[in-house]
């Protein structure tokens, strides 16, 4: 039975040459018994004729909505999508796209749907760089939608480079492990924290990090959305508290280290993606410290590692490593010391990585080798890392109701 049976794919193309890998993509998708629409720009059509789509997909393209029997078309292929797959996407495609203009099918289906969105552009290395199009990618990032990064090789031009749309085979397996992380956690529990924990110094004043928690409840809402139930105990942070999640607050470290013990009693895994203080004020003081113009020295004491001192045989933990150099050592370094299923490593020097941003480049190292995932947004980092534990859990049998 074909991977993708019965589901509805909505596959868009715009206009580059690489429209003609999109029919073998077509082709694959309807060798996995998916139903597949194909939606087309006027100038896609220059390059690839629709009936070149239409013998395959046996459904008619999709080229202008005005002329299309059915005038809410867009409507109702977005509502009934299970996912919609932009192939090749240009430049103009893509920042269309991310402005959410509708001046052509493919763009105001994308406006009409809420199926998740895969995006695999195809253009000259200079248009990939710029940083419009950088802009533009981030900003459908930020909103979820998948990037498949372009290959290295011989561009339309005759130039090496960047931007050459990513292989058929490519864009289906990132369809297939999308579409097949429905519910799969139904029935687990999940535990997740975030955020950076504040360690008071006296009523007024803390030491804390840059954490925003967007890692942890990016986490918090992917698990949600495969089913488990999520326990979210967040340390301070500015974001909204995530529908279907039990959110637990917590200020300190030692507040965090009572709410997870509690939590994971009978939870399936562990998820610290919280940036949690190594240590506190020794004695904060009850009242605000005044200013006496005289050097000031605060006494630290260590806080406990909560993670480490978790030891729950049928619990999955996995902790992250916010690390500035050395990733990886570093990083194996934690694995072992905390008695980690995994880590996921971030290069917090990055920019557009770790603390405050809506992406993340992570590696993920277990004890069998490592995986470098390529810039992603936190949702589908925290896909990554909920695949991994899915198929860890899968070997074990779940022993409570969702
Ligand atoms: O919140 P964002 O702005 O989205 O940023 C995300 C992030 C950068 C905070 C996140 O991706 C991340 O890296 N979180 C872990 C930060 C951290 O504390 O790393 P660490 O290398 O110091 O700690 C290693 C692991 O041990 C972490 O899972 C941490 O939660 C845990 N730990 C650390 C100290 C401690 N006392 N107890 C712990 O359990």
């Amino acid at each position: 039975m074909g991977e993708l049976r019965d589901r509805r794919i909505l596959l868009g193309v715009s206009a580059s040459i690489a429209a003609f890998k999109a029919v073998s993509l077509a082709s694959e998708l309807v060798k996995q018994e998916a139903i597949v629409d194909v939606i087309m720009t006027p100038n896609a059509a220059r390059f690839v004729t629709p009936l070149s789509f239409e013998a395959i997909v046996h459904r008619p393209v999709i080229l202008d909505l005005f002329a299309a029997a059915d005038p809410t078309a867009h409507v109702s292929l977005g509502a009934d999508a299970d996912a919609y797959i932009v192939a090749p996407a240009t430049a103009d495609c893509i920042a269309g796209l991310a402005l959410g203009l509708a001046d052509d099918a493919v763009r105001t289906v994308a406006l009409a749907t809420r199926a998740p969105l895969l995006i695999a552009p195809a253009m000259e290395t200079r248009m990939y760089e710029h940083p419009a199009t950088r802009a533009h990618l981030a900003t459908l990032r930020a909103r979820g939608a998948l990037i498949l990064e372009p290959g290295t090789g011989r561009l339309a031009s005759g130039r090496i480079g960047q931007g050459r749309m990513a292989e058929p085979s490519e864009i289906l397996a990132a369809l297939i492990r999308l579409l097949g992380r429905t519910r799969d956690l139904a029935g687990r529990c999940i535990v997740v924290t975030a955020g950076g924990t504040q360690e008071p110094i006296d009523p007024v004043r803390h030491i804390s990090n840059r954490s925003s928690g967007k890692m942890g409840y990016a986490i918090a809402e992917a698990a949600r959305d495969r089913g488990a139930r999520v326990i979210l105990i967040s340390a301070p942070t500015a974001i909204a508290p995530p529908d279907g999640v039990e959110l637990r607050r917590v200020t300190t470290a030692l507040d965090m280290k009572t709410a997870v013990e509690e939590a994971v009693i009978g939870a399936d895994a562990l998820i610290m993606a919280a940036a949690v203080a190594d240590y506190r004020v020794a004695a904060p003081a009850e009242q605000k410290i005044k200013r006496t113009g005289e050097e000031f020295v605060l006494r630290l004491v260590p806080n406990p590692d909560i993670i480490a001192g978790i030891r729950q045989p049928s619990l999955i933990k996995v902790g992250f490593a916010a690390e500035t150099h050395d990733l990886v050592a570093n990083a194996r370094k934690k694995l072992e010391a905390k008695g980690l299923d995994f880590i996921v490593a971030n290069d917090v020097s990055a920019p557009d990585s770790g603390f405050g941003s809506d992406t993340n480049r992570v590696t993920i190292i277990d004890r069998q080798g490592l995986e470098a995932l390529p810039l992603l947004s936190k949702r589908e980092v925290a896909d990554r890392i909920l695949d991994r534990i899915a198929s860890l859990l899968r070997s074990r049998p779940a022993d409570r109701p969702g």
